[in-house]
């Protein structure tokens, strides 16, 4: 028996957080490829009476979880989402939760670029075409996409990961409108100043007007489904639609039909709903040529992911050292 506390955590983050959380901790790691169950995280919990649980976006951690435990004394994830914890049943439980905002804000912001570029410039299609053996010759309109320069650049939510995607179209002189619940003259000035023009408009408007449509809001209530059928309807025959956000914003089933009857030109995914998306989800038919997705990848680069452990681990040390978290997902 030990005084030591012990802390419980759901997959092998990068070392460096690991390393901070053993100096002090007794810390044990699932070291499954999948998720625990849910069942699963709640009786280690148990079985090893923990004090702290550093958990990943793809665990779902409600009341039984929280209730594995009742030395739990904090909840922290290795994401800035927090739209897979029971928040209120932690506050209930004088459990904090943790998370890492910012840290991954300029990180995502290129993978949404990546999907960008990739879409415009048909970059996965190209290597397809190259690998299948299909490069017979010069093409003179061969793989031809929209500009990117001087195109019309909509972004859906001017939050941090928001504000880093449209700061990045000042290398692209492209003309940026956003949509939100309110103007943002803070937002506004901070593009301003690295030469972006950025127009508040109606989501509409925005829709309607926009060659790419980059969406960058948190999954809530409100944004569920934010972009269905009519949505995609009001997008130009033209667009290209990027989702780094989370996947339930976007309605899988209504972007197979924009696909399909050609509502929007193509897609570039790096979250989906379902997720994962198995390989052989139908909406699969359309890539590489309409459609592009990556697994979940906004925040992985090497350097942003240690930064994450790193932040896990101090919030997980402040809360069983009952101090303020760090990054409190409470508030
Ligand atoms: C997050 O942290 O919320 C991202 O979606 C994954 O890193």
């Amino acid at each position: 028996m030990t005084d030591t506390p012990t802390v419980y955590v759901t997959r092998r983050i990068p070392e460096v957080g690991l390393e901070r959380l053993r100096d002090r901790y007794e810390v044990v790691v699932w070291e499954g490829k999948l998720p625990p169950a849910k069942a699963h995280i709640a009786s280690r919990l148990e079985e090893l009476d923990a004090e702290g649980l550093v958990c990943l976006l793809s665990d779902t951690i409600d009341a039984e979880v929280l209730d594995g435990s009742p030395d739990l004394s904090v909840v922290s994830t290795f994401s800035v989402g927090y739209d897979h914890i029971d928040l209120e049943a932690a506050a209930e439980r004088g459990i904090a939760v943790g998370h890492t905002p910012g840290v991954l804000t300029e990180t995502t912001a290129d993978l949404a670029w990546a999907l960008l570029t990739a879409c415009a410039r048909r970059t996965v299609e190209g290597h397809a075409y190259v690998e299948a053996d299909e490069w017979e010759t010069w093409g003179p309109t061969l793989l031809t996409g929209p500009d990117i320069h001087d195109a019309a650049l909509g972004i859906v939510g001017l939050g941090n990961i928001g504000t880093a995607t449209a700061r990045r179209a000042a290398g692209f002189d492209m003309d940026v409108r956003y949509s939100g619940r309110s103007r943002k003259p803070d937002r506004e000035a901070e593009l301003a100043e690295v030469g972006v023009d950025a127009t508040y408009v109606e989501r509409e408007e925005l829709l309607a007007e926009s060659d790419f449509v980059s969406l960058h809001v948190p999954l809530v209530e409100a944004t569920e489904d934010l972009i269905g059928e009519e949505e995609l309807q009001q997008m130009s025959e033209n667009a290209v639609l990027i989702n780094t956000s989370r996947g339930g914003v976007v309605d899988t089933d209504a972007l197979d039909t924009a696909l399909e009857r050609e509502w929007i030109a193509r897609a570039g995914l790096d979250v989906t709903d379902p997720e994962p998306l198995p390989g052989d989800h139908p909406i699969l038919r359309h890539a590489p040529e309409r459609l592009v997705v990556t697994p979940h990848i906004g925040s992985a680069s090497i350097g942003t992911r240690n930064r994450m452990a790193e932040m896990a681990a101090a919030c997980t040390i402040a809360g069983i050292e009952g101090e303020p978290v760090p990054h409190s997902a409470l508030g």
